[in-house]
């Protein structure tokens, strides 16, 4: 349904942010993208949704060339952007900030009914309809934007970084939601940093690196063996080499190699590496250098 070739996007003066994305979305599918931060994830679904210019190349919907379509008429034609941090409207109520998401539809039954349904969805949001949306926890905050969205009854979803901030239990409960959307036949495109729970209800899943896909898998493979997702996450970040290959070499910089990784890795990828050099009988380290080398390679 969804087809990017050769996508270019450039902010004015900067390096280009996006240079020369091509992915598909199925009818119904559920694709997850992941990356490390400032990988032009985001630039990405704004161009898809019509919030920055697109310099070169194409998007694709159903059929239809909407590369410089109007944000607002993509929307018309069934996709929906929930936007990275939320973006409310904090001082007006729940009730008034579905209103809002409903206002291109000019058949008050039709209105209603799809006001039902995200209501049904997620039930809190009918409890605190009078409520201001600025007041609402940071979980319900990304309920109300998801049920924003989904007021248009959209074809394609895309879900920028939906469970920022946001406790685990909470941001599980938002992954089982995902699931009932698809059951509409809504496909999603999600940009996640809970990657393994992203792979969990996606079907396939890019990864992205520098304004570029690196891979494309099933999402059961990544999931498996998170390796290469830690070498992208990492391929990014050159000066993590040092502090891998002093602790590789055991002079006692390892807790300097841990921060890193906390702080470069999602967690989830840092937990599947340390299993699986424990598995293997191996140290971290020595895992870590096998995963940049592969890296190393494939950037040369
Ligand atoms: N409005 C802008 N003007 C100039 N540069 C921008 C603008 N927005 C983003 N960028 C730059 O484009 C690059 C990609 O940013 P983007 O927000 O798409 O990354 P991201 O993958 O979503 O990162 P994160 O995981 O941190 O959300 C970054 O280098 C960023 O600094
Ligand atoms: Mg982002």
């Amino acid at each position: 349904m969804l087809d990017v070739a050769d996508l270019r996007v450039s902010y004015a003066g900067e390096v280009p942010a996006l240079h020369g994305v091509s992915l598909t979305v199925g009818e119904g599918e559920a694709v997850a993208l992941v990356g490390a931060n400032g990988a032009g994830k985001t630039t990405l679904l704004k161009a898809l949704a019509g919030l920055v210019e697109v310099a070169d190349g194409g998007i694709t919907f159903r059929g239809r060339t909407i590369t410089r379509l109007p944000a607002d008429e993509r929307v018309g034609l069934g996709i929906a952007l929930v936007p990275e941090g939320r973006r409310l409207f904090g001082r007006l109520r729940v009730r008034e900030n579905l209103t809002l998401g409903t206002y291109t539809n000019k058949d008050p039954a039709h209105r209603a009914g799809r006001l039902g349904f995200v209501y049904s969805l997620f039930p809190i949001l009918r409890e605190r309809a009078e409520q201001r949306a600025g007041t609402l926890s940071g979980g319900e905050q990304q309920m109300l934007a998801m049920a924003r969205a989904l007021l248009v009854k959209p074809k394609l979803l895309l879900l920028d970084e939906m469970s920022q901030g946001l406790a685990p239990t909470v941001v599980q409960q938002l992954f089982q939601r995902i699931d009932l959307f698809r059951q509409q036949g809504t496909a999603v495109f999600l940009v996640e940093q809970f990657v393994d729970s992203a792979l969990a209800v996606a079907d396939r899943a890019y990864v992205f690196e520098q304004g570029t896909i690196a891979h494309e898998a099933p999402a059961a493979l990544l999931r498996r063996d998170q390796t290469v997702l830690a070498s992208s996450y990492l391929g990014t970040a050159i000066d993590v080499k040092a502090p891998v290959l002093a602790a590789a070499g055991g002079d006692g910089t390892s807790g300097r190699l841990m921060e890193d990784l906390t702080f470069k890795l999602p967690a989830e990828i840092k937990r599947a590496l340390e299993e699986k050099a424990d598995r293997e009988g191996r140290r971290t380290e020595d895992l870590l250098l096998e995963v940049l080398g592969t890296s190393a390679k494939e950037a040369s």
